[in-house]
């Protein structure tokens, strides 16, 4: 931990006192009732039981519903046997409800799919087939490599169903670090597509596919590619198949196997403090409990008659838990879009509500910032009337984003609600309950009935109303991380060792005088770039793994769009001072290393990094440096004319 809360973000939210109440019509036909934050508070594991075996169908009843003994491993609904994609399809259709639609697909050129339960079962049935005579059996990892295409949803259902493990990556990362992913994980088979679409032109992904495994020593027996764009693609015969010659033509007859409630679901990387990045380990019974309550009581789901939307990519776990898992397991149709937000015209989000008369809104304060941007004029020419209620995740809304959001988009009438949670959370752990929680503007608010969050002081004690400090989770949630693959004492290190028997989510956070929680970004060295998170030591060390740097420093500087923005100090070696081109290369270099996303916005090269005695670089220092403040208390750096150096570098 290398930074305090950020106390200018306090003292702007402490000002913010604005309160919307439920409206007594949503209130009174609420899915959340306050009576869950009773229920909860009496006998939480009882409360945990009770919903689990309500939303979901056990194969076989659990026995226990938390196995604490070999904390910080849990291990939650011992005994008990499921299988995700039962719960997320075939039960619907023995339901009889196998005609509703599952997914209305939205391409970027204008192409659409609907897919109903019934359809969607038997892809993920075919899937299952295909895989497994690929020779991918249970325990085994398949990392999936797609756009926003069924395709994506059905390969991680089929995965569930066979018991393999779904390591999905975000296709907008590099060659390179989907050869990292495929390396930790080990997996057999890749699952992938031509490409896809992006503002108008056909982007690839298989390209990426062949330069990862160009070097020997993988794990990797079989690519499966989706034709989605129809661009040419290499070919490796034996290698590679077509989805269309080995999914499609697959048996469309397959019995689910009940797996232990604690049988790993999925791996999913995230950027964490130190260069690596961790394999967040899920399983099963826990993590769809979690999710499917979250998702029907935060968003007040009525399967028969909402349309539900999350506009994450599927490579985040919001599409992981809201998108591939939870809407599946709770029966409700959801739109599910392939593109940009601004292709082929900046009213293509409100085009879709419009069109697909979508209920319930699942989006990041970041997109919600572009669209304030583009201006009113452009959702208002559209009618966003079959709005109920709008979600934001991903990163802390501004209360003017949040006001905006609510007026413009949700005409005044909508409940918002503001979902903290992280992928090592797997799924909501602090948001308001519409219909029951008087909403603020740019807060989260209080735990979901069931889960215990505090805010602690550096020494783990709570801090009274009005104090800042850090988020805490005190108690073990259902959905939690499992741990990260191939490395338990990281999972202990990073998050039980800084305060005794709380996890650490590395998160600042205040409680207002009503004991409300507010999120102030995180404390540690990871950033938050257009809800993605990325670490700044990841991009240091892709810098520095360019010949041209000696040192580099890397901060998240304060983004009026973003949230956050990459900037990177860098000192380079020998000639490359002299080369004008220098930034464009090393921006293309960090691109190639980790992913566009991960572009440093700007790359100030500086003479000097400002470190501590013990050679720490105060990263602290540049951040003011790049969001154009003066730079703070320098008295701890070792050398103490160095902060003069720099600022006189950059003036040049
Ligand atoms: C980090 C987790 C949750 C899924 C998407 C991101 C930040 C997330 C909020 C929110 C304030 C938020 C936190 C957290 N964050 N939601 N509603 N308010 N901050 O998952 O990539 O694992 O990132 O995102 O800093 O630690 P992730």
């Amino acid at each position: 931990m290398s930074e305090n809360p950020p106390s200018e973000a306090l003292e702007n939210l402490l000002h913010e006192n604005r309160k919307f109440p439920p409206s007594p019509e949503f209130a009174a036909h609420a899915v959340a009732q306050p009576e869950l934050y009773q229920e909860a508070q009496q006998d939480r594991l009882a409360f945990w039981a009770k919903q689990s075996r309500e939303l979901l169908s056990w194969s076989k009843d659990f026995e226990q519903t938390l196995d604490w003994s070999d904390a910080p491993f849990a291990k939650w609904f011992v005994g008990g046997e499921i299988n995700a994609a039962y719960n997320a399809l075939d039960r619907h259709v023995e339901a009889g409800i196998g005609d509703r639609v599952a997914i209305y697909w939205e391409g970027e050129p204008g192409d659409s799919r609907q897919i109903s339960y019934a359809q969607l079962t038997e892809e993920v049935k075919k899937a299952a087939n295909a895989f497994e005579a690929l020779g991918v059996a249970k325990g085994d990892r398949v990392a999936i490599y797609l756009p926003m295409i069924p395709e994506a949803v059905i390969s991680m259902l089929a995965c569930a169903r066979i018991g393999a493990i779904h390591s999905v990556v975000f296709g907008g990362f590099s060659a390179d670090a989907l050869r990292n992913r495929i390396d930790d994980a080990e997996a057999k088979l890749v699952v992938t597509a031509d490409g896809t679409y992006r503002r108008g032109a056909p982007s690839s992904l298989k390209p990426a596919v062949d330069e990862a495994l160009v070097a020997p020593g993988h794990t990797v027996n079989h690519v499966v590619v989706v034709k989605r764009n129809g661009e040419p693609v290499a070919w490796t015969e034996g290698r590679d198949l077509w989805w269309s010659e080995t999914v499609e033509t697959a048996d469309p007859e397959h019995t689910a196997v009940p797996h232990d409630s604690e049988h790993p679901l999925f791996i999913l990387y995230t950027s964490g403090t130190t260069g690596k990045p961790k394999g967040i380990l899920h399983s099963t019974g826990g993590y769809l409990t979690q999710t499917a309550y979250s998702h029907k009581n935060v968003f007040d789901l009525r399967p028969e008659t909402d349309v539900y939307w999350c506009a994450a990519d599927i490579g985040w776990v919001t599409g992981h838990s809201y998108i591939a898992y939870s809407p599946l397991v709770n029966g409700a149709s959801m739109v599910m879009y392939e593109g940009t937000p601004d292709t082929p015209h900046q009213g293509r989000w409100w085009e879709i509500v419009q069109k697909y008369k979508v209920s319930i809104l699942y989006a990041a304060p970041t997109a919600i910032r572009t669209f304030m941007k583009w201006g009113r004029e452009i959702p208002d020419q559209y009618d966003l009337s079959s709005l109920k209620l709008l979600g934001s995740v991903g990163e802390p809304i501004n209360p003017e984003a949040w006001m905006w959001y609510r007026e413009v988009i949700g005409g005044g009438r909508t409940p918002i609600v503001d979902t903290w949670w992280q992928t090592e959370t797997g799924g909501m752990m602090i948001s308001p309950l519409p219909g029951v929680t008087a909403t603020k503007p740019g807060s989260a608010q209080v735990p979901l009935p069931g889960i215990e969050v505090d805010v602690v002081d550096d020494l783990g004690v709570s801090v009274e109303n009005g104090q800042g400090g850090y988020l805490v989770v005190k108690s073990p949630w259902p959905s939690m991380l499992r741990g990260i693959w191939g490395d338990p004492e990281r999972y202990k290190n990073t998050y039980w060792s800084r305060f005794d028997g709380m996890y650490f989510a590395g998160d600042g956070a205040k409680k207002d005088e009503d004991g409300d929680i507010w999120l102030l970004g995180r404390v540690d060295d990871v950033m938050n770039v257009s809800g993605h998170r990325l670490s700044t030591t990841e991009i240091e060390s892709a810098l520095v793994s360019h010949e041209s740097v000696a040192e580099a420093a890397v901060v998240g500087a304060a983004d009026e769009t973003t949230g956050q923005a990459v900037v990177a100090f860098v000192i380079l070696r020998g000639s490359a001072v002299d080369d004008p081109e220098i930034e464009q290369t090393l921006r293309n270099h960090v691109g190639k290393e980790i992913g566009p996303i991960a572009k440093p916005k700007r790359i100030l090269v500086v003479p000097e990094l400002p470190k501590t005695r013990s050679g720490k670089i105060m990263r602290r220092l540049l951040k003011d440096i790049a969001e154009g403040r003066e730079a703070g208390d320098a008295t701890t750096l070792a050398d103490a004319g160095i902060m003069q150096l720099i600022s006189e570098s950059l003036k040049k």
